[in-house]
């Protein structure tokens, strides 16, 4: 109970110090928002989505899940990213993951945790389509950093191929989906080089994201 009172004024605090330097901050955002980016990224507690880009409150419409996955069939995802494209009208969709990420190891590891085993199958299905690869590089380390990777670059397709951004593409809307990556031992992130602007970019920016990430590697 402590823990949480704890969290109350740390609350309380937070309220004035962000008041103290903007009186009408809360009063502004209470009408409306209007972020640019929605980020699609995983639940770990040492992701903060606003945190770690520098962004406040109302600047970015954030999706988490285990292992940052934006499956197809995922009401959830896809009624977040409706939202945002549609209603918020966001210009970037940002699919971060992250190294280290534990829905990878289990996946990697052939771990049971259980009922999360079912949702961590989306990252079956990208280490399966990805196993040559995978099985080249030398070490466990190196595969568990690759799948981390790879797994971003098939969200950022399974985005950039669902109805509602292939829908705001042939209307014109001005948008674009990005993969990066997250270091959790340098809080650093890593453009992973897909940037997917239109439906006609979404291949050769996939199989581009793929190779790239390959030579970088000199392998
Ligand atoms: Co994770």
């Amino acid at each position: 109970m402590e823990d949480l009172e704890e969290l109350l004024a740390n609350n309380r605090e937070w309220s004035e110090e962000v008041r103290s330097q903007n009186p009408s901050f809360f009063e502004e955002l209470s009408e409306q928002q209007s972020p640019r980016y929605l980020w699609i990224g995983c639940s770990d507690s040492r992701v903060p989505a606003n945190q770690i880009v520098g962004l406040a409150p109302g600047e970015l419409f954030v999706h988490r899940n285990v292992a940052n996955i934006a499956s197809p069939t995922d009401l959830n995802c896809l009624a977040v990213l409706q939202f945002a494209v549609d209603v918020l009208q966001v210009r970037h969709v940002i699919v971060c993951g992250h190294y280290g990420c534990g829905g990878v190891q289990a996946v990697l590891d052939d771990m049971r945790l259980g009922l999360v085993d079912h949702w961590v199958r989306h990252v079956h299905d990208v280490a399966r389509v990805h196993r040559a690869q995978l099985a080249g590089l030398d070490d466990r380390q190196a595969r568990f950093n690759r799948l981390c990777e790879l797994n971003v670059i098939e969200q950022v397709r399974n985005v950039a191929q669902s109805t509602v951004v292939v829908d705001a593409w042939s209307r014109g809307a001005d948008l674009a989906v990005h993969g990066w990556i997250y270091g959790l031992e340098n809080g650093l992130l890593r453009d992973l080089g897909i940037r997917v602007g239109s439906a006609a970019e979404v291949d050769a920016a996939y199989e581009a994201a793929i190779d790239t990430e390959v030579r970088a590697r000199g392998s």
